[in-house]
């Protein structure tokens, strides 16, 4: 049987519910469906333990506009209990003495043992963590309509050249083969996962990570380019600014055959109740089996003066990474539980891969953190690569050797 949110919620309610003043205000950009049903799971779990929940979604996927509202906010001494923070930018904030030290919640909880290592060191700073993982997206991930593919009589592509020959096929029956969004994070959650492939792991590190000018200026540089632009001419004419969910939706209906996208579209298939296997096919992007993109969304916990909301984010910081929440959240995001000791049967194959692969490519070196998603560099570097990357995508008469020379340019100004 599967757990769904509403027995989690009827199974929370039995228990008589305390109440305390404490409220927290939590900023994400969870909004879309399956991500909406997310977060809701968060805010039940914390009503129930009697605290109040202010909700501050700011729309907008990838975050950026959620970032620039949370900036403001800061700045103006008014800060949210907790927000989406991702990656270094944690460090960042932390840095600037914004955050709160949670070490309270995670000595008593032994966290240090739930969490791999890769992922608590970026929760920490000062050796205290000052922000909570709630899970584990894949970025590299090909997602199919089943349909569609047997009409246009084509395979899940397990290379880029497959790629091509199964686009073609889809063309050939008059629908789209790739949908797609124009908008930076988007291009570059795109661009990476070719990157991934073209490159290996092992310079992907380097250019993305290491910020290597030999391998960000490098032949093979200009080659993920090249792949790049012809991946995108099987994208339809509106792409520009159109939204990730929409592309996912085109996929849903049939408008679409793919989309390569981190797994929260798993969350919108679920979410219209569509079934892996059978509806639709998640599968490794391009070449990319073995390699894993990951994008941990955590939770940065802000210092506030009051000592009830004090207590109500301790509340908040322990549920995130209660078992229960980890399962039933991750059910409705896509994403895999980023506590190691979870019992797994209620995850479908695409996650049962996803945590597979999560393990075995941190042995084999193909475990590398997403550019795209904020991972892998600071948010200055970051948005010089989707400029560069964006550009790319709008200017048809760019070259991929033109681009990589940009790209150089830009990554040495922004370091
Ligand atoms: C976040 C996901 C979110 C996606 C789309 C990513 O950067 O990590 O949680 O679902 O953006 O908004």
């Amino acid at each position: 049987m599967k757990i769904t949110k509403t027995l989690l919620a009827a199974s929370l309610l039995s228990a008589a519910t305390p109440t305390f003043a404490g409220e927290v205000e939590v900023l994400h950009w969870w909004t879309a469906g399956g991500e909406a049903n997310a977060i809701s799971v968060l805010k039940t779990m914390l009503e129930q333990q009697g605290y109040s929940w202010i909700d501050f979604g700011v729309e907008g996927g990838g975050g950026e506009s959620a970032m620039r509202v949370l900036k403001t906010r800061a700045v103006s001494g008014n800060p949210p209990s907790a927000a989406n923070i991702k990656g270094l930018d944690i460090q960042e904030w932390a840095r600037l003495g914004f955050l709160t030290s949670l070490n309270q919640v995670s000595d008593k909880e032994n966290w240090d043992n739930v969490i791999p290592n890769i992922i608590s060191n970026v929760m920490k700073y000062d050796g205290q963590y000052v922000a909570v993982p709630v899970n584990v997206h894949r970025i590299n991930w090909l997602w199919a309509n089943a349909e569609v593919l047997k009409k246009a009589g084509a395979s899940v592509p397990t290379t880029l050249d497959e790629f091509f020959v199964t686009a073609d096929k889809i063309k050939a029956i008059g629908v789209i083969p790739l949908a797609h969004g124009g908008q930076p994070w988007q291009n570059a959650t795109l661009f990476e996962v070719i990157a991934l492939d073209v490159l290996g792991s092992e310079d992907y590190i380097k250019a993305f990570v290491d910020l290597d000018m030999e391998i960000l200026g490098s032949d093979k540089m200009v080659e993920a380019f090249t792949q790049f632009k012809r991946v995108l001419s099987y994208v339809d004419d509106d792409a520009p600014g159109r939204n990730w969910l929409e592309a996912t939706s085109m996929v849903i209906k049939g408008e679409a055959g793919m989309q390569i996208m981190g797994d929260w579209a798993k969350g919108e298939f679920s979410a219209a109740g569509k079934i892996p296997g059978k509806d639709y096919i998640c599968a490794p992007a391009l070449g990319t089996s073995g390699k894993f993109t990951y994008n941990v969304d955590s939770f940065a916990f802000f210092e506030l003066h009051d000592e009830e909301n004090f207590e109500a984010q301790k509340a908040l910081a322990s549920t995130i990474l209660n078992p229960k929440f980890q399962e039933v959240f991750n059910l409705n995001k896509g994403s895999i539980p980023v506590r190691v000791d979870m019992d797994m049967s209620h995850f479908d194959q695409c996650a049962l891969d996803s945590m597979q692969e999560f393990k075995s490519s941190a042995k084999t070196g193909d475990l590398v953190p997403s550019m795209a998603h904020g991972m892998s560099t600071t948010s200055y570097v970051q948005s010089a690569m989707f400029d560069v990357i964006t550009n790319f995508f709008n200017d048809s008469d760019e070259t991929p050797e033109q681009a990589v020379q940009r790209l150089v340019k830009v990554v040495k100004s922004s370091m």
